[in-house]
């Protein structure tokens, strides 16, 4: 499978460490060599829905194919306004797309799940190209009461047209339900006339950041080891791994752990934050944009999150 396109949306309102200690007892100097983050976009008057339709007719465009050669749109998203319809209905609609489309929700390692979908659709011989969109909006649901929380967040969407290739999507995904308590958020939905009453919790975002963070770290290289095996090939032929944003601490650990060079693992986490699933599809088409990639090179993604979900990819970039 390979990458034809890319596409990207993030909110205008662009939030500095500085303005987040003027609400919050935080500063620069704590957050900056704890996390790499420096500034994160912040949804203000903007929708997720614009963001998604945005990125993906960026993505689109980028591909050079016509809206009706796409034979699937997946969106990544943990959350938004609408419970029904999918976010994936906008996108269609914006895109001039006529094909089937659906939602997931993978925490952070979502788009790496949605590779994985579009390339099971490829190998059954169901589709050539799809277009994934991973679209967040993490600051509407961390706890703006908790520094631990609300200063790693932005919002953003990022988006990318893949198409069947000689060589498969590599994936490998893992689930520890065990770990599901690392990260929970809890929202009442509607009451009911049968509903015994005090059953609508409303929870907001708790994260064990230190057990987050170890997780992150031992999980990642394991992953990042074990898919590289299943595609036969050695690190040193990934011309870039390109590591969930959620902290440029963890980035570094994961390129330490596997002995490779800082050139081979881009971040944008100093000015995105940490965008949730979003943040693979913008990293990849900032590089994109940068005009790093060569057609032929091999990326290797890593992702983990809420659940505790992880998910590892290797494809091709192909433009
Ligand atoms: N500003 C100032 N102080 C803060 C703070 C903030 N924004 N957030 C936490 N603190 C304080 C805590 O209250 C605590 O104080 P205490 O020691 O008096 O109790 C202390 O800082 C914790 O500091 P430390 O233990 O050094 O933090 P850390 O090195 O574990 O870093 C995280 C905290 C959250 C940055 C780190 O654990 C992390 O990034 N975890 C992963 C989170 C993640 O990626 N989540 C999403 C996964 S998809």
């Amino acid at each position: 499978m390979k990458i034809i396109g890319t596409g990207r949306a993030l909110p205008k309102h662009t939030v500095t460490n500085d303005m987040l200690s003027e609400i919050l007892d935080t500063s620069d100097e704590w957050i900056v060599p704890r996390t790499g983050i420096h500034t994160r976009q912040v949804i203000t008057d903007e929708t997720l829905q614009e963001l998604s339709c945005a990125a993906a007719c960026q993505a689109l465009s980028d591909s050079g194919l016509k809206p009706e050669e796409i034979d699937f749109i997946i969106c990544s998203n943990v959350a938004n306004n609408y419970i029904t319809p999918a976010m994936s209905a906008f996108i269609q609609e914006a895109t001039g797309c006529t094909c089937p489309f659906f939602d997931i929700n993978g925490a952070c390692a979502g788009f790496i799940d949605a590779l994985d979908i579009a390339d099971a659709f490829m190998q059954s011989g169901r589709a050539q190209n799809v277009l994934i969109v991973a679209a967040e909006e993490v600051t509407k649901f961390c706890n703006w009461e908790q520094r631990e929380t609300s200063v790693l967040f932005g919002d953003g969407a990022g988006a990318a047209v893949v198409q069947k290739d000689d060589v498969p999507c590599y994936t490998v995904l893992t689930g520890d339900s065990h770990h599901k308590g690392c990260i929970t958020y809890l929202r009442p939905m509607e009451k009911t006339p049968y509903e015994k009453d005090g059953m609508a919790i409303h929870q907001p975002m708790i994260m064990k950041g230190r057990d987050v963070f170890r997780m992150a770290v031992t999980t990642s290289p394991r992953d990042l080891r074990n898919v590289i095996a299943k595609a036969g090939m050695k690190p040193e032929d990934v011309t870039f791994f390109l590591v969930h944003q959620a902290n440029k601490r963890i980035v570094d650990a994961i390129r330490e752990n596997l002995n490779l060079p800082e050139e081979k693992f881009p971040t944008i986490i100093d000015h995105t934050g940490n965008t949730s699933s979003a943040s693979i599809p913008l990293l990849i088409d900032e590089v994109a944009r940068q005009g790093r990639f060569k057609k032929g090179d091999v990326l290797a993604l890593s992702a983990f999150g809420a659940g505790f979900v992880t998910a590892a990819a290797i494809l091709t970039w192909g433009k």
